[in-house]
């Protein structure tokens, strides 16, 4: 049998590639963001009561009310922003699968998506898989400031979606207010969408506050927010999220999710419904994770590696220009194989894989993990 592939350039993520280095090597794994200690009791209680009382069954196409509701509460005291329920919240099997199926529905052939790069690698594959073209802006470390005057360049009638994300995984930063009004003022009067990527929302420091789309009335109306529990709630294993959107494009998005997932794992959205209830389940977090960014930076202070202090996400990049020349796919092997600690590399998610000695490394991991990787870091 002879196929052609459709995503020639797609192979093994550097996420499975690392983590496979990494338990090769019985290295510290630094590399996946995800969290390596349990999620809360409560919830897998809430869980577990939810399947013993017979959420066992097909939840709705969009999901869980419950759930629905608890996420349009959400809104409504955090930005003092109406999303109905039912006709303009969908509870998705993590962001992942919400991000695709935006894409689906809205990108045809030739259509262009600009992202920013470095970008969270499942963009551009839903993109190319689609037919559509991306036109990648590349931002550079350390600041990875947009410059807006590129931006402006490169919209064009074919300009269909523009794909953002802050906080930003891999770097770190986040967009500031100033970010997100030029982006209005670029995209009004046109009939572009904006695919918001906002699943690190409550992860953000120093008393900074998140910039979500729905806050600014002409952009919330040409966008669509995605969300992770997993992110939130430190259960990525769940793959449980969601998207918000005004009615109209949100239910173009329906027509696809109901034929790609239909509907989402029943008692996981029912437990998260009732744990949602305590808004300190995710108010929290701001401060549970600043405590480990600002241990594993004071743990690194020593060390050879340059950095600014993440704003947002739980990953922390680290520049090693004055360690090595090396290019940074190498070092982070070199590293994992020999001082037995685990990074991603920042090449892989930029244009042409361009490479600025930069790694990054995740911290939503314990106190002890974060205490030995900075022992390995300050040998380096
Ligand atoms: C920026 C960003 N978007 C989306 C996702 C995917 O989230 P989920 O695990 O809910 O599919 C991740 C996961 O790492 C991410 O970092």
């Amino acid at each position: 049998m002879q196929h052609t592939s459709k995503l020639p350039n797609v192979g093994t993520t550097i996420f499975t590639v690392m983590t496979a280095l990494a338990n090769e090597y019985n290295a510290l794994n630094l590399s996946q963001g995800f969290p390596n200690y349990p999620s809360a009791q409560k919830l897998n209680d809430l869980v577990n009561s939810a399947m013993n009382s017979g959420y066992n069954q097909y939840a709705p196409m969009a999901g869980n009310l419950e759930l629905r509701l608890a996420i349009s509460n959400k809104y409504q005291l955090l930005y003092g922003s109406t999303y109905h329920p039912e006709k303009e919240i969908t509870i998705t099997a993590g962001a992942t699968q919400a991000i695709y199926t935006i894409v689906s529905a809205f990108i045809r052939p030739n259509d262009e998506v600009i992202i920013f790069k470095p970008a969270y690698d499942c963009y551009q594959p839903a993109i190319e898989i689609n037919g559509g073209k991306t036109i990648p802006i590349q931002l550079s470390a350390p600041d990875y400031k947009v410059d807006w005057n590129e931006v402006a360049s490169k919209i064009s009638s074919k300009t269909k979606m523009i794909i953002i994300n802050s906080p930003h995984n891999p770097s770190g930063t986040i967009w500031s207010k100033t970010d997100m009004l030029q982006l209005q003022k670029l995209t009004s009067n046109t009939n572009i969408i904006i695919l918001s990527d906002e699943v690190y929302e409550h992860i953000i420091f120093d008393g900074k506050e998140h910039q979500s789309v729905c806050t600014f009335q002409d952009l919330k109306q040409r966008s669509f927010i995605t969300a992770s529990f997993g992110k939130t709630f430190h259960n990525t294993g769940w793959k449980v999220g969601y998207c918000c959107a005004p009615k109209k494009l949100m239910s173009e998005f329906r027509k696809v999710h109901q034929f790609n997932v239909f509907s989402v794992n029943h008692p996981a959205q029912k437990g998260i419904a009732d744990y949602m209830s305590d808004k300190e389940t995710y108010l929290g977090l701001n401060q549970f994770f600043q405590q480990k960014r600002d241990l594993f930076l004071s743990l690194i202070s020593k060390s050879k590696f340059k950095y600014k202090p993440s704003q947002g996400t739980y990953f922390q990049v680290l520049d090693y220009s004055e360690i090595t020349n090396q290019y940074d796919v190498d070092f982070a092997k070199f590293l994992t194989k020999e001082f037995k600690i685990a990074s991603i590399p920042l090449s892989v998610f930029n244009k042409d894989d361009n490479d600025e000695k930069v790694l990054r490394f995740c911290f939503a991991k314990t106190d002890e993990t974060l205490v030995k990787a900075g022992e390995i870091l300050c040998k380096i």
